[in-house]
This record gives structure tokens, sequence and C-alpha cells, in this order.
């Protein structure tokens, strides 16, 4: 009798539980769609710069961006490599070691939780099994993982990875990584940030159609070789070939006209430069619109 008994609630308060978690998990999975699909008011995006956009960088412009985008950060040997390469030739990295980047990547994340927006991490890697467990901790902090296919550093691109990973003949490459992601069964939606006029822009397309069950955003660089002004029209044609996808638009966003422009084929516009200059009063008014 007393063991029924005890079985009973012991069900009961498990279904509870159970109950509970599954309200609790739809709600944050409701907030975040909210968030990211349809934004209330603020549309502006904190793109990223490697050995710039830290927690202490953030906390310049609290309230401000709708999401805040940290890194990129380096997650396994291989890339980590390539940024000290990098960073002796004078160019700014995130040299975090790797036995401490969780700790350093989450004190950032955490700082930046101050600031009001979502938080995005902007990683690189080529071996996931390296950083498999470095995503999957910091999985519980950030609210996107943005892959970074964008990175020009020719050390970046030796190792096949950054904007290399656009191009068709390691599309498998970009799909082995994502697919790992996948598996890992993260919370946070993944991102991938792309460049423009690497390759012609329906090819990217096409690349991009082939690992769409992969990944949630994208962040589009709207690079014009010699150009300081977007292309526009590569951002628009890539943007109505994934409809269902978050789309953040970026590249020469300087003033509340080119956001509004960005923000006609785009959910989001994003800075990063024009942050550099301390150029952000347009973005408070454009915030308060
Ligand atoms: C110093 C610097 C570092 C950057 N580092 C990164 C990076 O680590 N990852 C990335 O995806 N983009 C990086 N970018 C690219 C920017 O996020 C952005 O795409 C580019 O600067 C164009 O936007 P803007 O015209 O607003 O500057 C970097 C840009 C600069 C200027």
């Amino acid at each position: 009798m007393i063991f029924n008994l005890f079985l009973l609630l012991t069900i009961t308060f498990n279904w509870q539980i159970v109950v509970f978690k599954l309200l609790e998990v739809k709600q944050m999975m409701e907030n975040l769609e909210n968030t990211i699909k349809n934004p209330k008011n603020k549309k502006i995006v904190m793109a990223p710069m490697a050995g710039i956009t830290d927690g202490k960088f953030s906390t310049k412009f609290k309230g401000l961006f709708a999401i805040y985008t940290l890194g990129g950060y380096n997650l396994d040997s291989i890339t980590y490599n390539c940024s000290i390469s990098i960073e002796k030739r004078g160019r700014k990295e995130f040299i975090y070691p790797l036995h401490s980047i969780v700790d350093l990547i989450k004190k950032d994340i955490l700082l930046t939780r101050e600031c009001g927006g979502l938080v995005s991490i902007n990683v690189r890697f080529k071996n996931l099994s390296e950083c498999k467990n470095i995503l999957r901790e910091l999985d519980n902090y950030t609210d996107i993982i943005e892959l970074n296919c964008h990175c020009r550093q020719k050390e970046i691109t030796s190792v096949g990875l950054g904007q290399e990973l656009l191009k068709k003949e390691n599309n498998h490459i970009l799909k082995k990584i994502l697919e790992g992601m996948k598996n890992l069964n993260l919370k946070s939606p993944v991102f991938l940030k792309i460049r423009c006029n690497v390759i012609d822009t329906d090819d990217l397309i096409d690349n991009l159609k082939n690992v769409d069950n992969y990944f949630d955003g994208l962040h589009i660089d709207g690079f014009n070789p010699n150009k300081d002004y977007c292309d526009l029209e590569s951002i628009k044609k890539i943007s109505s070939s994934f409809k269902d996808k978050v789309i953040i638009g970026n590249n020469s966003i300087r003033c509340e006209k080119d956001a509004k422009t960005m923000l006609k084929y785009c959910d989001y516009a994003s800075v990063a430069r024009c942050l550099l200059g301390g150029n952000v009063d347009w973005i408070k008014g454009f915030n308060s619109c």
C-alpha cells in the first residue's frame, strides 16, 4: 500500500516535471523565435570583429543592438595556430588558449548579457571532434552560434576555412562541419556568416541549398570588391532564396538611410567598422523610431 502510494506520487511528480520542462522549452523556443523573426523595434546588430568585439567592447554599446555578435573565436588548434600567425603580422585576433576558452568566452557572453540583446558567437574550427565539448558548453550560454564562412585571411583560407567554405569544391567540408554540429543537438540556432562575390551569387545559393537543413540564419556581408558600398543585388537574391531563414544584411551601413535600405531585404542590418569610429548616434535614433 505504502509502496503503491510512493509509486503513484513518484509517477505524478515525474510527470509534472516532464510537463513543466516541456512548457519551459516551448516558451524558450517561442521567445527566441519571436525575438529573432519578429524583432519589436531593434533591428541593428553588432557584427563580429576579431580581436575587438568581446564582452568589454559590447558594454560600450549597452541597449543599442538587437544581437551582439562576439568573436571570431578559434575553437580548435588548427584555427588557433592560424590566429597566432595572423597576429604576428599585425592583425588583431582573439588568442584564447583552448584549455581556458570556455571560461573566457563565457565571461564575454555574461558581460554582454548586461547589454540587453541576444548574444551570438562567431566561431572558426575544422576539427569538430576537438571542439565538440567546447560547443556543447558554450551552447548553455549563447543564443546563436555563427559559423565563420567569411574570413579571407590567407592563414585561414589556406586550411580550407573561412570564405573557402563557400566554394563548391569545399561544400563537403562545410556539410561535414554542419552535420556534426546538428548531431550535437545544440539548442542554439546556427547561423552562417558569409561573404558575397567570393564566387558567383547563383553558385553560392546552390552551394548553400546543399546544406540548407543545417542552418537557421544567414549573416550576409554584401562585400563588393573595390567598391565602398554594398552589393545589394546579391543580398536581395540570397535573401529571397532563403525565405525561411533569419537574414542579417551587412556591409557599409553608416546611417539610418543605409539601414532602412538593407531592411527592405533583411530581418536585421549589422554594423562593424562604423563602431570603430564611434558613429552610433544614428542607431540610437533608429531604435526609438
Ligand atoms: C577588424 C575586423 C575584424 C573582423 N573580424 C571578423 C570575424 O572575426 N568574423 C567575421 O565573420 N567577420 C569579421 N569581420 C567582418 C565584419 O563583421 C563585417 O562583415 C565587415 O566589416 C563589413 O561590415 P562593415 O561595412 O559594417 O564594416 C571583421 C571586420 C573587421 C573590420
